[in-house]
């Protein structure tokens, strides 16, 4: 077994394919803490990752389609909705290193494509429609046995990138926001972090990468879009212990990063907005320019507004908003 500082050298040194601007920027957001109470409040710009209008799957796919990855691949294959941005970085990959790639997605409304269904198909994808969520694994396996047929050689990617090595993109960014946060020099001890949370894997890279490096200091907030509570949780913990143990050579405790799955943002259901929601799009578009989409990143930021009018934050913290993009599904 590895010990931390070998583990930590073999995450720098994991292979990957550089698509992301590093390190996104950490902006204050004044105006906006001033309208929430919250002297201490800024934005880790995940949003701005660049490649393909950015997010967070960005670092992941870095990991995930890394050389060694596509040694042979002809073709990638994933799945997701009709607004996925996992769908839409995989599309753009593809398109720039001259892959097929088809994606399962669920019928969307009826009408023109927009928002990331346009952009799917901007760049190229091939399409297979499905008319429920459920029919995505057994829809993939089948397309992948077509490509093989037909000589063709997949990579398929899970939903959301959310593997062990898609977990890496962030344990690095963990280690990223670690290395901005502490020259701060605001006199804060601790940080309170809000991320939007679906199929686990920012969240799980992001408990991977402070369990690395000891810190204790970080909180982490994953706010649900659509799983319970306890499940998200529970998906989060597996992931990064797995990725530990399966590409770091190594154990860690996710029990010593301060973690809580939050779930009373979901409302209607995923990719449906609530008041809270609508709220947070408004709130954060007007006192700070930024934008957000009404799946993932606009519950995330209700959640915040939520935590900050409830309690507070105390003086020895500073509250961070994890941005992780998604800007596209708004314009849908
Ligand atoms: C914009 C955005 N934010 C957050 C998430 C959630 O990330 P994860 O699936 O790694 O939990 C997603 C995932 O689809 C996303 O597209």
């Amino acid at each position: 077994m590895l010990s931390r500082i070998e583990a930590l050298d073999r995450l720098r040194t994991q292979p990957r394919t550089r698509l992301a601007n590093l390190p996104t920027p950490l902006v204050p957001l004044p105006r906006l803490g001033r309208a929430l109470n919250a002297s201490r409040l800024w934005a880790k710009m995940d949003a701005e990752t660049g490649f393909a209008l950015g997010g967070n799957k960005v670092r992941k796919l870095e990991y995930v389609l890394a050389p060694p990855m596509l040694d042979g691949i002809t073709c990638l294959v994933t799945a997701g909705g009709p607004q996925s941005n996992h769908c839409r970085v995989t599309a753009a990959f593809a398109a720039r290193h001259g892959l097929r790639c088809i994606l399962v997605t669920n019928r969307g409304p009826e009408g023109d494509p927009t928002g990331n269904a346009l952009l799917h198909r901007l760049f190229g994808a091939e399409i297979v429609l499905i008319e429920d969520r459920s029919e995505r694994p057994s829809r993939m396996e089948s397309v992948t046995q077509e490509l093989l047929a037909a000589g063709e050689t997949p990579l398929v990617l899970p939903i959301g990138a959310s593997t062990p090595l898609g977990c890496l993109g962030y344990a690095s960014a963990a280690i990223e926001l670690c290395n901005q946060i502490d020259v701060l020099n605001d006199g804060c001890t601790e940080t309170v972090v809000f991320s939007a949370s679906s199929s686990g894997g920012t969240l799980a890279g992001l408990i991977l990468g402070l369990a690395l490096v000891q810190r204790t200091d970080i909180r982490l907030f994953g706010v649900s879009a659509d799983e319970p509570a306890d499940e998200l949780d529970a998906v989060c913990r597996t992931l990064a212990r797995d990725a530990a143990a399966d590409l770091l050579g190594t154990t860690i405790d996710p029990e010593i990063v301060p973690f809580e799955s939050i779930d009373d943002q979901v409302g209607d259901g995923y990719g449906i907005p609530t008041t809270a929601s609508r709220e947070a799009t408004e709130l954060f578009g007007r006192q700070a320019g930024i934008v957000l989409d009404p799946t993932y990143t606009s519950k995330a930021a209700a959640a915040l507004i939520a935590h900050l009018r409830g309690d507070g934050i105390p003086d020895h913290q500073r509250c961070v908003f994890l941005h992780t993009g998604g800007a596209p599904g708004l314009l849908a």
